[in-house]
């Protein structure tokens, strides 16, 4: 018998979905159930062939018993170990590198540091930062959001250098990234299961978050080319991650997807928020994802840094083949959906009650997304009013200083 674990947050109905499907299709050979976790001892054995892991992003207990399991040869989705090395700067970096559209992106400095962390321990960072070289590279308006977020938690749109001051300001501990504000005229987020399976959701982020009105279904809503173009450069980021299973968001501009977040390692699967059709599909694939894995030999386990960030051997046969496969051949498992779907608004009410305040008030400001004109209220969802607007006070800090802004906790499922 094989057992796989899953591991949640507060989400229901997909871990639920993925339990009933892979219990039923088991049929007692395998079996699927929520993990259980206490303290762990070091000489803990294998307990599940499998964990699908939904929260360890959030809950770094999680992913250090995670990343144990893995040493006795569980076989975790998303791998743990890359997680922990993952960034979205980093991302953005590979993704122009394997010739994926990315807008113009430039990492800054944290505006405060840890305590301890003083003048001296920072004398490599340039001072006073070179405000008017990035805002004259990335271009004005721009997203300045943290290099490792999710839910659109710290998302903010600027639209001067004077605003962005005023949004840095607020930023505290927190890495960010600027980046060119894509005015798109579509947008799509895609599903992508165990680094081939694809599904393009139109997608609509002006509309409220998990309010189940923002995943649209319209088979006809991407030409084909594009549809072929952003099927290819889904596989290629979440290959060269090593995602089991991400979501890829796109802004399109002038016919160009501009890949702006592919870092959702526990995308939203939710019935009343992605709708009955994609949570079904999602369901199904990744349940097929499980049996094919425990139907795949077992590799040992080699104890290395990168034999844990890529614990599978590389298939170079199969990755050569997709690499020159047919445009017809890619597209074979990258679905557009076909159906309508509604949802019963008391389940979209009660998803929307699990939905921290802070995610829903991203969507104002992101509500102006497909204008290209600036908006005087577009700095609106900062939770707390900049102290300064000055190139000074935006300059990171040099002194020990503790966080003005404390991170709060990311919703979950996050965007
Ligand atoms: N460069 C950009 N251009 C236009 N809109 C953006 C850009 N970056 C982010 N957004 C908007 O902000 C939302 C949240 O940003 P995202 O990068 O997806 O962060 P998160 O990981 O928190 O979801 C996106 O869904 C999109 O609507
Ligand atoms: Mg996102």
């Amino acid at each position: 018998m094989k057992t796989v674990g899953i591991l949640v947050g507060r989400e229901k109905t997909f871990p639920q979905a993925l339990i009933d499907r892979i219990n039923e299709r088991g049929a007692g050979e395998v079996v699927a159930e929520y993990v259980e976790v206490g303290g762990v001892r070091l000489d803990e054995g294998r307990r599940y062939d499998i964990i699908i892991d939904r929260i360890s992003h959030e809950v770094p207990f999680y992913r250090a018993f995670l990343k144990r399991a893995a040493l006795e040869g569980t076989q975790i989705i998303n791998n743990p170990f890359w997680w922990s090395a993952d960034d979205k700067f980093f991302n953005y970096s590979l993704a122009v590198k394997l010739g994926v559209a990315i807008p113009k992106t430039a990492l800054l400095p944290q505006k405060d540091y840890i305590e301890g962390i003083t003048s001296e321990s920072l004398r490599n960072l340039e001072f006073p930062l070179d405000w008017q070289g990035i805002v004259g590279y990335v271009g004005m308006p721009a997203i300045i959001k943290p290099f490792d977020g999710g839910g659109w938690k710290n998302v903010s749109r600027v639209n001067s250098i004077e605003e962005l001051w005023q949004i840095y300001d607020t930023t505290g501990t927190l890495c960010m990234t600027l980046q060119e504000f894509v005015a798109f005229d579509q947008f799509v987020r895609c599903y992508c299961i165990g680094q081939e399976e694809v599904m393009i959701m139109p997608y609509d982020p002006r509309k409220p978050y998990l309010s189940g009105e923002q995943y649209i279904q319209d088979p006809n809503y991407l030409s084909a080319a594009l549809a072929e173009r952003i099927t290819n450069d889904v596989r290629t980021l979440c290959r060269a991650l090593g995602y089991d299973i991400n979501t890829v968001e796109f802004a399109i501009k002038d016919g160009i997807p501009y890949a702006i977040d592919f870092m959702n390692p526990a995308p939203d699967a939710e019935l009343a928020s992605v709708g009955e059709f994609y949570h079904n599909w999602v369901t199904d694939t990744v349940v097929n994802l499980v049996f094919k894995r425990l139907a795949e030999p077992q590799t040992e386990v080699r104890y290395r840094w990168d034999a844990m960030l890529n614990p599978r051997p590389i298939e170079t046969a199969t990755q050569a083949m997709s690499a020159v496969a047919s445009a017809a051949q890619q597209s074979v498992s990258a679905i557009i959906p076909e159906s309508g779907r509604e949802i019963a608004a008391d389940i979209a009410a009660g998803v929307s009650d699990l939905v921290e305040g802070a995610a829903n008030a991203v969507s104002g400001i992101l509500g102006r997304s497909g204008e290209t004109e600036a908006s005087p209220d577009a700095t609106a969802k900062t939770p707390r009013a900049a102290s300064a607007r000055t190139p000074k006070s935006a300059a990171p800090r040099k002194s020990a200083s503790k966080s003005a802004t404390p991170r709060t906790k990311k919703p979950t499922p996050e965007v």
